[in-house]
């Protein structure tokens, strides 16, 4: 019988090499019976085996746990009580431990090989905040094709990614993994992303080229208290049900495969012990039929947190709440078999869980061809091709957001024009790769300083004007900055000086955001801003070219400089993207996910918050929601972007005043291109329901759509409003719509609208 599968594997082994992109014709049912059928000959140790995934040999992405040595996890492997590794990569490397669990083990089944492909694998993708500011799902999904195309090409068929955790916390340094702070945004990016990773439709998983995707964390973890990575998170019902969910919920539909829980806790339980969460909401109330992954070591986490004795106490829990596979614990594989044979456990728990996990392997092909996504082939052309540096410069281009252009400074002249480049990030190669980039190789990026000099026409002078770092940067270690040498400054001022205009590329190192990266100042570190200020001196005539990972709050150079590029950290081909929106070969379309502050004190800050009972200064005295010493408003607010042209707005107009619920409500909107240049321009509605059972957000994002307008020209918008948007959640996780008076806005920005009203009846 052993014997039997291992050869049926490798017949088809065969077959599948010569017709690789041969779609399996497995439907569902034939799926579950397979299961099933081998559900039946799987001893106890090797269903918990199935939940078991160990980390590879050398890319390492959490704290090690003492256990994890590669002769154990070599010896289990061969005993088939691994399901999953995560973190190796390579042909070579995978096509070897995958030899081992088809050959090896007893049953041969497949592994999983599972992966931070984050925003790339190879060929690097803008940070995904920075792809959310493209507004573009188009885009978005093509940049996921890219990463699965070359992850996939590489033996891994397993991201874990999209992260689609809304946070509204600078501070936190995973806001760069995500789509910012708006769920319909977020639930749009999370959609695309899924299907860019797997996709259009379940029978495409099973393609060499598509990768099962994972939303992650589930949930609440971008709430992390003051912005500090793995702390406690306290929400309410309304945000968890209306802020956090609804993205995941979209990836649910999108028809994403995993689900990765959290490190946080939820009302005081861990995410990872969370039954609620995981059997009540996702595997419950939404009907999720693949499985839930932990995050690294969270079953062991919750001792820590106080929430279980020990590893066994942990086990259970975790088990019994619903999460199938244990990453890098060692508590599943230890603990489990005790638990059952003990009675603790019940065998459907871990029936139900293998099963979730079975499904999505058989769904992926891997039982058709275990090596289906070791091809040597594939592995050398489709890794770096022309065709991928295309896609991420073209999705790099579409993630920059104009900031300010004072005076149309910008686009930057291309004959006859003096240009002095200044900051390290200007020449730095390494850092717009980001953080996320495990698989790719360091100093890769095109950068700011090599995009500029293909532009020849003008002259070029380039000066750090100060070091940005001390010793190097990595994915394990925090950055340190260069505080004190300042032996750059003259010869950037010189520069400066002698130029007609001058660039600054200044921000974070790509290292500076990410997890566990989380930051209690969110200016520009070291001694940039005293550079910036120290050129300003000589030539306020300043580009200002801003690097990061998470909104930045940077008053002076908002009120001095007048012109300012939101360019991220945006992979690969960064300075060709850069490059192209400075000279104006690319008219810039971004807009911002999330909002840009004044200063630290007003994070948390975003634009979709509840009214307060005083928001204005009705009396003029001091007894109103505001602060006495800044503005409340942001800097830069959601949605802000500019272009080099300009767009005017009409007045929206609704068909209707009334409308009776479940009917469709029809806003439309005139925009015209009254500028110089063609562009493009996210024309965006936004409502309020103004009296509801509950509090509701002063302006929620309901739709956006991407025109395409050439100069002097005009398009008629129409944006369609149906229960789906006009609804909101309830405390109790209910869906509702109610009666009432909404207020609709449509503009260029959150903050720059023209509202009418209408009655639902
Ligand atoms: C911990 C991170 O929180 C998670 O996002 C990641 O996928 C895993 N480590 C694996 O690297």
């Amino acid at each position: 019988m052993i014997k039997t599968f291992t050869v049926a594997i490798s017949m088809f082994t065969l077959c599948a090499v010569h017709s690789q992109t041969q779609m399996p014709t497995q439907g569902k049912q034939d799926i579950e019976q397979k299961i099933n059928t081998l559900m039946a000959k799987m001893t106890l140790e090797e269903k918990v085996g199935q939940m078991n995934q160990y980390n590879g040999f050398w890319d390492v992405t959490g704290p090690s746990p003492k256990e994890g040595n590669a002769a154990l996890k070599y010896e289990h492997l061969r005993k088939g009580w691994v399901g999953s590794m995560l973190s190796v990569r390579g042909v070579k490397e995978v096509r070897a431990v995958q030899k081992i669990a088809v050959e090896e083990t007893r049953l041969g089944i497949p592994l999983i090989i599972g992966f931070d492909v984050i925003h790339g694998y190879k060929t690097l993708s803008p940070i995904p905040l920075a792809e959310a500011a493209s507004w573009d799902m188009d885009a978005v999904k093509r940049s996921a094709q890219v990463a699965a195309d070359e992850a996939s090409a590489s033996g891994i068929n397993w991201t874990f990614g999209p992260m689609v955790d809304i946070s509204r916390d600078a501070r936190w340094g995973r806001v760069m993994e995500g789509a910012g702070e708006d769920p319909y945004l977020g639930s749009k990016v999370a959609a695309a992303r899924v299907q860019g990773f797997q996709g259009d439709t379940k029978a495409d998983l099973a393609k060499p080229n598509t990768i099962a995707a994972c939303a992650k964390h589930f949930a609440g973890y971008g709430f992390a208290e003051a912005g500090r990575e793995y702390n406690t998170v306290d929400m309410s019902n309304s945000t968890l049900y209306n802020i956090v969910l609804p993205p995941f919920k979209a990836a649910k539909d999108a028809g994403v495969r995993t689900f990765m829980n959290s490190f946080n806790t939820l009302n005081g339980i861990p995410a990872t012990g969370n039954s609620f969460l995981q059997r009540d909401i996702l595997k419950g109330k939404w009907g999720f039929d693949g499985f839930v992954i932990t995050d690294w070591a969270s079953i062991r986490e919750m001792i820590t947190w106080g929430f279980a004795k020990d590893r066994k106490e942990a086990s259970l829990k975790a088990v019994s709440a619903g999460a199938d596979m244990d990453m890098e614990s060692y508590a599943y594989v230890n603990e489990l078999v005790k638990l059952v044979n003990e009675g603790k456990v019940d065998i459907s728990l871990i029936d139900d869980a293998v099963k979730r996990i079975l499904r999505v392997k058989y769904e992926l092909g891997l039982f058709d061809d275990p090596y289906r996504y070791c091809n040597e082939k594939r592995e050398k052309t489709v890794i770096n091709s022309k065709a991928n540096h295309e896609a991420v410069l073209d999705v790099a281009k579409k993630s920059i957001v104009l900031l300010k252009n004072d005076n149309h400074l910008l686009p930057l002249k291309k004959t006859g024009q003096k240009i002095a480049l200044i900051g390290a990030l200007a020449a730095d190669k390494n850092s717009p790769l980001g953080s996320w980039r495990i698989a790719s190789d360091d100093n890769t990026a095109v950068s700011v300083l090599e995009g500029m000099q293909q532009y020849k026409g003008n002259s070029l002078h380039y000066e750090k004007g100060a070091d940005l770092i001390v010793g190097k940067a990595t994915f394990l270690d925090e950055v340190v900055y260069n505080t004190t040498d300042r032996s750059g400054y003259e010869a950037a001022k010189k520069a400066a000086k002698e130029a007609d205009v001058v660039v600054m590329v200044l921000g974070e190192h790509g290292f500076s955001s990410g997890e566990a990266r989380s930051r209690t100042s969110i200016d520009l570190p070291g001694l940039q801003q005293e550079l910036l200020e120290e050129i300003y001196k000589v030539n306020p005539n300043i580009v200002l070219v801003l690097n990061n990972g998470r909104p930045l709050a940077l008053p002076w150079a908002a009120a001095h400089i007048p012109a300012i590029v939101e360019a991220w950290q945006l992979g690969t081909e960064t300075g060709n993207a850069v490059a192209q929106v400075l000279y104006g070969d690319y008219n810039p379309s971004g807009k911002l996910p999330m909002s840009f502050p004044r200063n630290l004190g007003q994070v948390p800050i975003y634009y979709n918050l509840l009214n307060t009972g005083r928001p204005v200064d009705a009396d003029k005295n001091v007894f109103w929601s505001h602060y006495s010493d800044v503005e409340k408003t942001p800097q830069f607010a959601f949605g802000h972007g500019l272009s080099y042209t300009t767009f005017k707005y009409s007045a929206p107009k609704a068909n209707k005043t009334t409308y009776t619920k479940g009917e469709a409500v029809k806003i439309q909107v005139n925009i015209t291109n009254t500028g110089a240049y063609d562009g493009k321009e996210v024309a965006q509605l936004y409502i309020q329901d103004v009296t509801a059972s509950l509090a509701r957000p002063i302006k929620e994002l309901k739709g956006f759509e991407m025109v395409s307008l050439k100069k002097g020209e005009s398009k008629t918008v129409t944006f369609t409003l149906t229960d789906n948007e006009l609804g909101f959640y309830d405390n109790n996780g209910n869906y509702i719509v109610e009666p009432g008076i909404f207020k609709v806005f449509v503009g260029t920005s959150s903050d720059d609208v023209q509202e009418l009203e209408f009655e639902l009846k």
